[in-house]
């Protein structure tokens, strides 16, 4: 599908906009485009007790998971599904790109798979470039269905 990176980057400096980040100043956006066209975005949101900010990443997988998906047209899913995300920016409040910290990796990995494709200063990467040998839902069920000693 065709990626409009520009407004997927000019989504996320508008979104930084919004950012609440009193303490660090570092104002963060996030843009996401969904296999169905959609654009979800999030923006970071700090708190006086520094461990319960938010970052922007977060804000656009909660974005993600409440937009209703396209019910027809291309990259369509069932209603009540989550369109899978396909491409990511994150910009920081002077437009550039900042790469998203490790949490919010592992959650664009849950989000988009590992081949979703991540903005960065260099140009557009896939995830697994920024995430290898990531530990995902496939490793949780085998090695849970391993686990001899597990309760039942
Ligand atoms: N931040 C994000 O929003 N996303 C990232 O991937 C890295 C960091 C935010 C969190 C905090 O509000 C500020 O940037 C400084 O760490």
């Amino acid at each position: 599908m065709n990626i409009d990176w520009p407004q997927l980057r000019a989504a996320a400096v508008d979104v930084a906009g919004r950012a609440y980040a009193p303490y660090s100043r570092l104002r963060v956006g996030a843009a996401g485009l969904t296999a169905d066209g959609q654009v979800v975005v999030g923006c970071n949101v700090e708190n006086a007790s520094f461990g319960v900010t938010l970052c922007a990443e977060c804000g656009l997988v909660s974005a993600l998971h409440a937009t209703p998906p396209r019910s027809s047209g291309p990259g369509s899913v069932a209603s009540g599904a989550t369109p899978a995300l396909v491409a990511v920016a994150v910009v920081a409040g002077d437009g550039d790109p900042l790469l998203p910290c490790g949490r919010c990796r592992q959650l664009l990995l849950e989000a988009g798979g590992p081949t979703v494709l991540v903005d960065t200063a260099g140009g557009p990467v896939p995830l697994a470039e920024l995430l290898p040998a990531a530990f995902g839902g496939a490793d949780l069920s085998a090695r849970r269905a391993a686990d001899q000693t597990a309760p039942s």
